[in-house]
């Protein structure tokens, strides 16, 4: 066995592999596909499902208590103060198409986002600059040719993040971003294009499903004017649900749908129909119809929980063991894939020689239980707290064994 072996320590947190029921041999390392239910989200959902089959079980209140506890679980992981600026969302597209709904981008006007961008913050830009005539700026990496991937790096980072910062100008409405880039781990300098967007009193708009719950967020420092998660990666949740935070700059905003149960008064459903219809404060007027979801909602809670008490920078430290341990691998380095750690330790893509198919190498992978992702040119790995060493032991033989079968296999 390989100098992989062994049990990291990090923060106080261990692999946290018993509390899921991935089966042994199995080395699920693609949690930016989506991750695996925890038993404890499995067993959320199994009663959730039992509740109904005697709907006396569920009381008026229910649709109401639980969504509430999930918007303040959302707000304490974000650190935003207020849980009522945070709508529930069946998706990250639909909680971008309400900010988009709801931002101004006339002719003159441009929103900033950037390459290759997962498309759920993108196509709903693009369809508000064709229908009001402003401009969809799509920054792409400098040192990368058109036809390329992104390749993470902190040369890459930099350039890219230059290049994005430029693209702002007093005639930016939204800057529209993600953290990482979701195909292989670039970083983008939220800081920086925060401070930049409110310069030019720009929305700053982040998806942030590929990165909340894997790594802390300084919702001080940031100050998103939205903040949009789907549950079903790295908050563990199911899938079909999220949240979103909207800043103030979306108090008085038209939702995507009109609820009944976003209106003040709704939770007396003896006179539903005779009130005035006021929204109920903050983001609320965002949530999805049929918010509370009574198999979903409580999942969503429970992932939310688990969360919280593993702690994200507990999480994030844990991640970042396993990521430095596989990228000082001999056997990586021999790939020329070894090296520095990445700057996304929880995402990140393994860029392969030009002439190797990465889809090829995917495949291969399975044959070994490897299972991870292939986004553009790279193989895209993303570990969390259920992986430990023998999994990336496990991804660093595979590799070797893939990339050791001649290359006219294994070119496109
Ligand atoms: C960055 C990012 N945002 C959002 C999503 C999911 O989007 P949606 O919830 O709109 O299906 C993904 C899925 O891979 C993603 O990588």
């Amino acid at each position: 066995m390989s100098h992989l072996t062994g049990h990291p320590e990090s923060g106080g947190l261990s692999c946290q592999k018993e509390l899921f029921s991935l089966p042994d041999g199995c080395h699920y390392i693609n949690c930016a596909y989506m991750s695996p239910l925890s038993k404890r989200v499995e067993a959320a959902g199994i009663a959730g499902v039992r509740r109904k089959v005697v709907p006396s079980r569920i009381e008026e209140s229910d649709f109401f208590t639980e969504v509430d506890e999930a918007r303040s679980l959302f707000a304490r992981l974000i650190g935003a103060a207020e849980p009522a600026r945070v709508a529930i969302i069946p998706s990250a597209s639909y909680g971008l198409a309400s900010v988009a709904r709801n931002t101004s981008v006339p002719a003159g006007q441009n929103v900033v986002t950037i390459a290759r961008q997962f498309p759920s913050n993108v196509h709903s830009w693009r369809r508000k600059c064709d229908e009001g005539g402003g401009e969809l700026r799509v920054v792409g990496c400098p040192t990368v040719s058109a036809s390329g991937g992104p390749h993470a790096g902190p040369g890459h980072s930099a350039a890219w993040n230059e290049a994005l910062l430029e693209a702002i100008d007093a005639a930016t409405a939204v800057v529209a971003v993600e953290p990482v880039h979701w195909t292989d781990g670039t970083r983008f300098d939220l800081a920086a294009l925060g401070d930049r967007a409110r310069e030019v009193g720009a929305a700053f708009v982040i998806d942030g499903t590929q990165t909340v719950g894997a790594e802390p967020f300084d919702f001080e420092r940031l100050r998103p004017d939205a903040l949009v998660c789907a549950a079903y990666k790295w908050l563990t949740g199911p899938y079909s649900i999220g949240a979103a935070y909207f800043g103030p700059r979306y108090d008085d905003g038209v939702p995507i749908e009109e609820s009944w149960l976003t209106r003040a008064g709704s939770d007396d459903f003896s006179s539903l129909g005779e009130q005035g219809g006021e929204y109920r404060p903050g983001a609320i007027r965002y949530d999805v119809g049929e918010t509370s979801n009574f198999v979903l909602m409580p999942m969503f809670i429970a992932g939310l929980e688990q969360l919280l008490e593993w702690g994200v920078a507990d999480i994030s430290a844990y991640i970042a063991r396993l990521t430095k341990a596989l990228f000082e691998d001999p056997r990586l380095e021999g790939l020329g894939l070894g090296g520095s750690t990445p700057e996304t330790t929880h995402l990140f893509g393994l860029h392969l020689p030009d002439d190797v198919d990465p889809t090829v190498i995917r495949a291969r992978l399975c044959e070994d239980e490897v299972f991870v992702s292939v986004r553009g040119r790279a193989v895209r790995v993303s570990p969390h707290v259920y992986n430990d060493m023998s999994d990336m032991d496990a991804l660093a033989s595979a590799l070797t064994a893939a990339s050791s079968v001649p290359s006219s296999c294994l070119s496109r």
